[in-house]
C-alpha cells in the first residue's frame, strides 16, 4: 500500500489531516461487549431466494449481524456469495424472503412494505459512481439536499464542505467526465454524505480504481470515517482492504450466502500504510484468505 501520488494538473493534492484520537472512539476499540453496545444496523434471520426463470437461486441463508453505531464492518467473501444482496437488502432496494432488518433499533419492513423513513437516512456508494453528467459536481453532490426541499444557499454552501471533505475543493464547477476515476468516487462519496446518514453502505466503491489510487482512497475513507462516525457496511474483494479499514470483518460462504466467521480487527487507529507491514495485519489477512481457500 503506498500514498505516494504525483500531484497533475486534474488531481487534487490533498492528504486526510491527522484524526485526534479523542475525536472518535470506534467501537472496535473497545472491549464492550456487543449486547451494551448502541446498535447501528440488525438483521436477523435473514434469508433472500431470488426467483428466476430457471427456478430458485438461495442466495442467503439465515443472516444475523449486528453492525454497532459507528462501527466499520467489511463484508468479503467469494464472488457470487451473496454481498451485493446482502448490501441490497441493508439498503432497502431488496426485500428479504424472510427475516428482520432494523436500523437504529426501528424495523425497516413492516407487514412487507419499506418504512421509507429508516432508509432516509442511508447512504449509497456503488462501485461506479453513477454521477449525473450534466450536473457539476457541486450540483450532483447537492442534489439528495434538493430533492429534500433544502434552499439553494443552504446545499451549496455544504456540498462545498462535503466537496473540501473528500478532497474535491476546486472541482466544484467541473462536469463528472472531467475527473479521474478517483475523483469521480469521491464526488460520489460526498453525495452519500449529503444528509448527514446515519449508515453508509458500499459496494466495492474501489473497485474500478487503479491499486494506488485506491490505497489513497482507504486513507481518505478511513479519516471521513472517523470524523463523521457513520456506520459503514463495505463490501470488497480486498482482503487487506477489508482489514485496513474494519473494526469486524464479517467472511461469508458461498451458495446460499452465510456468516463464516466475524474477525475482529484490534489494529490501533488512525491506521497508516506501515501498519500493512506488521505481523499483526499479515497474520489476519492470512488467516482469513485461509478461510475462502477452504471454500474451494
Ligand atoms: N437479480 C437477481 N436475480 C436472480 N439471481 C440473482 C440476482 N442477483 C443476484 N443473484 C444471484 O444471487 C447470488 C449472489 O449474488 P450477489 O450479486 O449477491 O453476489 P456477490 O457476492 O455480490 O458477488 P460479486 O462478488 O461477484 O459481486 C448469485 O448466485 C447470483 O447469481
Ligand atoms: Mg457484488
Amino acid at each position: 500500500m503506498t500514498t505516494q501520488q504525483t500531484p497533475t494538473a486534474t488531481t487534487p493534492t490533498w492528504t486526510p489531516p491527522p484524526v485526534r484520537r479523542d475525536e472518535f472512539d470506534a467501537p472496535g476499540d473497545t472491549a464492550e461487549p456487543m449486547g451494551s453496545r448502541a446498535v447501528g444496523l440488525r438483521v436477523a434471520g435473514v434469508d433472500k431466494t431470488y426467483a428466476t426463470r430457471r427456478g430458485d437461486v438461495h442466495a442467503l441463508s439465515n443472516i444475523d449481524l449486528e453492525v454497532g453505531r459507528g462501527e466499520f464492518v467489511s463484508l468479503v467473501g467469494r464472488s457470487g456469495c451473496g454481498k451485493t444482496t446482502l448490501l441490497r437488502v441493508l439498503s432497502g432496494l431488496l426485500a428479504p424472503t424472510a427475516g428482520t432488518v432494523e436500523a437504529g433499533e426501528r424495523p425497516a419492513w413492516v407487514a412487507g412494505r419499506r418504512d421509507d423513513t429508516v432508509f432516509a437516512e442511508f447512504g449509497l456508494v456503488f462501485q461506479e459512481a453513477n454521477l449525473f453528467p450534466w450536473f457539476t459536481v457541486l450540483d450532483n453532490v447537492a442534489l439528495p439536499l434538493k430533492l429534500r426541499g433544502v434552499s439553494k444557499a443552504q446545499r451549496r454552501t455544504r456540498a462545498a464542505e462535503l466537496c473540501a471533505t473528500v478532497g474535491l475543493s476546486g472541482f466544484e464547477d467541473s462536469y463528472p467526465r472531467e475527473l479521474s476515476g478517483g475523483m469521480r468516487q469521491r464526488a460520489a462519496i460526498a453525495r452519500a454524505l449529503a444528509c448527514d446518514p446515519s449508515v453508509l453502505l458500499m459496494d466495492e466503491p474501489f473497485g474500478a480504481l487503479d491499486a494506488m489510487t485506491r490505497d489513497r482512497m482507504n486513507l481518505e475513507l478511513q479519516h471521513i470515517h472517523a470524523v463523521s462516525g457513520t456506520t459503514v457496511v463495505f463490501v470488497t474483494h480486498s482482503i487487506s482492504e477489508a482489514v485496513f479499514l474494519a473494526d469486524r470483518v464479517v467472511l461469508l460462504t458461498p451458495r446460499p450466502g452465510r456468516i463464516r466467521s466475524v474477525t475482529p480487527i484490534d489494529l490501533p487507529r488512525p491506521r497508516s500504510v506501515e501498519v500493512e507491514a506488521t505481523a499483526e495485519f499479515g497474520e489476519l489477512v492470512v488467516g482469513l484468505r485461509r478461510q475462502l481457500d477452504e471454500e474451494d
